[in-house]
């Protein structure tokens, strides 16, 4: 927890918790994490993706390894714990596999970008490590107009040793703790949750194009205004989510232009976010939220472009890993609750590459991406005799040692 806290202090924004993709913060917790790591015993090092690494190897050992992790970086005006506490609790069971003195190597990742608001593309740092990193996203671009390529070159890291953060395909797996970050441990009452499916997710980029002109002189009947369009979207947008059983749709971030008050504007730039545990009706969703937006600016008089950024499948999180955490959940006595994620994570990117399991801890008011993100110290600590147990099982489980 005070880890937690402590990472939270380095942010771009004074007063508010803001660490985007290698921004200067960032140097401030691979310094710390660095520290802990190396306190430890564990090698360390950071990828060319900028995904902070420590290794723990039992002596003479050159065994497989068990990888357990998440991000680092945030939202805007974040919480303190969305990704950290998976890192912090990482480090938690390097502790306890030492004590246990578990066969296998454990390293853990604090992965450099996952959130995707600064390039507007998700998982740069869990992309590398599974050996799926398209160097088309070297290319995308910030709101300043910096590449992803010289964001990393400005973190002292070379993109063509991308390819060499891959994980070996051998690793027994990949544990992730997170945040639910949402209401349903609360409601249930229960500290944990094994997770057994993440939901797929599209984001993409609308722009729609009418014509800038004076609010004074411009009759109502002969506006193009690209604002109202947007507007009437955004309500169908919402109106449409609400009709599908399972499906979220959102609209988080606009821009418009010339964005000032005396002008009817000529331009509206926004994003949409669609998530559903059936990619079938995510896609069909999302094809039927882009007919409705053309329709309505041809209605309009206008133009409307859309972009897609990210196309991720939804995911199913590795069965025997699973159900060996559910195990280690139900020794500790606890329930064995299991539960589906409409938040992405990096265990859905690295389940691509081994065996990836997740486990949740209760989020409070089911808030986050939010300043009052919290977690309970309780449930923090019932968290750690369940890892003990899944450390112990993972060593007795000859399947995974291999
Ligand atoms: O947006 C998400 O699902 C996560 O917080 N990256
Ligand atoms: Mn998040
Ligand atoms: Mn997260």
């Amino acid at each position: 927890m005070a880890l937690c806290h402590t990472l939270a202090e380095f942010t771009e924004e004074p007063g508010r918790i803001t660490r985007l993709f290698l921004t200067p913060p960032v140097r401030d917790v691979h310094a710390l994490l660095r520290e802990r790591m190396e306190q430890m015993g564990m090698s360390v090092n950071v990828d060319a993706a900028g995904n902070l690494r420590g290794v723990w190897t039992p002596v003479g050992s050159t065994a497989r390894r068990l990888l357990i992790g998440s991000h680092i970086d945030t939202v805007p005006n974040a919480g303190a714990f969305d990704g950290v506490l998976g890192v912090a609790l990482a480090l938690e069971c390097v502790e306890l596999a030492r004590t246990l003195q578990v066969p296998f190597a454990v390293e853990v990742l604090a992965f450099s970008e996952e959130e995707g608001v600064r390039f507007g593309v998700p998982f740069l740092g869990s992309r590398a490590v599974a050996g799926r990193f398209d160097s088309a996203l070297l290319a995308c671009r910030d709101s300043e107009g910096a590449t992803a390529e010289s964001a990393l070159r400005a973190f002292g890291l070379d993109p063509a040793q991308i390819p060499a953060a891959a994980a070996s395909e051998e690793a027994i797996g990949f544990l992730e703790f997170h945040i639910e970050q949402g209401p349903v441990l609360e409601a249930e009452n229960l500290s944990v949750a094994v997770v057994d499916g993440i939901a797929g997710q599209s984001r993409l980029t609308f722009e729609f194009a009418g014509q800038a002109n004076h609010a004074g002189t411009t009759p109502m009947a002969l506006r193009r205004d690209a604002l109202t369009a947007a507007a009437e979207w955004i309500a169908a947008v919402e109106a449409h989510a609400k009709d599908v059983r399972g499906l979220v749709a959102t609209v988080g971030a606009i821009a418009v232009e010339p964005n000032a008050g005396n002008v009817v504007p000529g331009l509206a730039r926004l994003s949409l976010d669609v998530r559903h545990a059936d990619d079938a009706v995510r896609h069909t969703a999302v094809s039927g939220l882009t007919a409705q937006a053309k329709a309505i600016a041809a209605r309009r008089s206008l133009t409307v472009t859309s972009a897609v950024s990210l196309d991720q499948p939804a995911v199913a999180l590795d069965a025997h890993l699973s159900a060996l955490l559910c195990r280690a959940v139900e020794d500790c006595g606890m329930p064995g609750k299991r539960m589906y994620s409409g938040a992405g994570h990096d265990a859905m990117i690295l389940a691509a590459r081994m065996p990836a399991a997740m486990l949740f801890l209760r989020s409070p008011g089911g808030i986050s991406h939010n300043p009052a993100e919290a977690v309970d110290v309780e449930d923090v600590a019932a968290a750690l005799p369940a890892a003990r147990a899944f450390l112990q099982c993972l060593a007795e489980d000859n399947h995974l040692q291999g």
